[in-house]
């Protein structure tokens, strides 16, 4: 069985997380809506029932796992690429996971894992896409969009999400041959791109220019005059 839908779930990465042992490669949980719905540092990932794009997919694939510091981008690159292709504009990657809009997040990727003896065993790749929600409790610091808010009509969630599926799993099937052009995608729509932001550089804080993504997914920034390649650990995110 490759595809898992619930009404309602506390999350769909947390329900792969605890029953990954019971499914295949590429499984694919979706939800209405997530009673316990997280993102990156903790925090809860909020989104109106049954107006948004929310799944997990899961990752046996060992060549991917060993790859797994290029799979967050590489799904952002592909909702970006969905979305220019519903005629969004302005859409941008905030490395390594973030959609933008004009500024504002359309959609964020989660990659956790599942460790067994020091070693990685399977991947789960969270992402959550607003699609018809409409309000927002938008704060200065993080302001969101949606489809709707971007285009002014309401969108199938299982049409969009069919669509995701295929080109994330084409996506990935290139990385797994060594084609990692959807790189491209993220240099050209790099959202950081000469901004000054904060990175935790051995245990310090440091305000570092963003100037590329290198070709190992790290960013490329300029530290106190010299070039550095961070991890997505070291960065804090203030902009
Ligand atoms: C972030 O921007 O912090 C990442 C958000 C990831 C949210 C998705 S929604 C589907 C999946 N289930 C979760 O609990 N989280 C991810």
């Amino acid at each position: 069985m490759r595809f898992i839908h619930f009404k309602n779930v506390d999350s769909t990465s947390t329900f792969l997380k605890r029953n990954y042992l019971k499914y295949k490669n590429f499984t694919f949980v979706s939800a209405d809506c997530q009673t316990n719905g997280h993102g990156r540092m903790g925090r809860v990932w909020h989104s109106e029932p049954n107006n948004n794009l929310l799944f997990s997919l899961l990752i046996k694939d060992k060549e991917l796992i060993n790859k797994y510091n290029y799979l967050s981008l590489a799904s952002a690159c592909v909702i970006l690429s969905v979305l220019n292709d519903l005629k969004i504009n302005n859409v941008s990657i905030k490395w390594p996971n973030d959609v933008y809009v004009d500024g504002r997040k359309i959609s964020g990727i989660l990659l956790e894992s599942v460790s067994n003896n020091q070693e990685l065993e399977v991947l789960i790749i969270g992402v959550g896409i607003n699609v018809n929600q409409k309000q927002f409790n938008n704060d200065l610091i993080h302001p969101a969009t949606s489809l709707y808010n971007e285009l002014g009509k309401n969108f199938k969630i299982h049409r969009l999400k069919r669509i995701v599926y295929k080109r994330i799993i084409k996506t990935f099937k290139k990385i797994k041959k060594g084609d990692n052009s959807y790189l491209l995608i993220a240099k050209k729509n790099n959202f950081l791109l000469n901004k000054e932001i904060f990175a935790e550089i051995e245990n310090e804080k440091k305000s570092v220019k963003v100037i590329d993504i290198n070709d190992d997914n790290s960013l490329k920034v300029i530290v106190n005059g010299e070039e550095k390649n961070l991890n997505s650990g070291e960065i804090t995110f203030h902009i």
